[in-house]
């Protein structure tokens, strides 16, 4: 009887520390990296992190679009965890961008696009006429996407995406990520 109620109340221990541990954790956003591969086409206006305080930190980006309307993009966007084995994450897929805003059937794509589309003006289908941008997307937003969907493992990862049009890539951004 006595082992019995030991081993529940260690349970109930083991489940709130694990708690804390979770929401101990942080994502930091550690770097940013916008770059057009066709200024032609577009180019950014500004690509920067932020930190308006210690529990404050957000990530702004402006595309200046110089060929609209945007009838057709593909977004190839790829996260990868910075590690030396064990349970890499490698995900790179590639998909229509102007469905990504109605494709609620693949669970890949619509978590990728949850962590940036409340913060963003790509939230519609096609055509696009208008400069793109993600407007202060804060990390704990990013945190709670993620601790809402899959349990992110420690780490440093590197997410990046290449948007293209017409087979051409145009532009691509780098943000790396650390979760500790
Ligand atoms: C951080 O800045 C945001 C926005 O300015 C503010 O709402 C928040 O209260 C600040 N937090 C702290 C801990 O100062
Ligand atoms: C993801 O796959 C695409 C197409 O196969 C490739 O061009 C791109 O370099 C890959 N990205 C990463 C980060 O490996
Ligand atoms: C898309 O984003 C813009 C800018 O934030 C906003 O004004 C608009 O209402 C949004 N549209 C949808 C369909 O969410
Ligand atoms: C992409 O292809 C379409 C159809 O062929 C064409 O109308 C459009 O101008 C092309 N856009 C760019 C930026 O090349």
């Amino acid at each position: 009887m006595t082992l019995q109620y030991t081993a529940v109340a260690g349970v109930i221990f083991l489940m709130f520390y694990k708690m804390h541990l979770l929401e101990s954790r942080r994502i930091e956003f550690t770097n940013i990296k916008c770059t057009s591969a066709d200024e032609e086409f577009c180019d950014f206006e500004y690509c920067f992190l932020k930190a308006a305080n210690r529990t404050y930190k957000y990530l702004s980006l402006k595309v200046r679009l110089h060929k609209i309307p945007i009838h057709q993009f593909t977004v190839n966007l790829a996260l990868r965890k910075r590690s030396n084995g064990l349970t890499p994450i490698n995900q790179n897929i590639t998909f229509d961008g102007c469905k990504m805003v109605a494709d609620t059937g693949n669970t890949i794509i619509s978590f990728l696009f949850s962590l940036f589309k409340p913060y963003s003006n790509i939230n519609h289908s096609c055509p696009y006429n208008h400069d793109l941008l993600v407007d202060k997307l804060p990390t704990h937003f990013i945190h709670q996407q993620f601790t809402k969907y899959v349990p992110l493992p420690e780490g440093d990862y590197v997410f990046n995406s290449n948007w293209i049009s017409n087979g051409t890539n145009r532009a691509t951004v780098r943000v790396h990520l650390s979760f500790a």
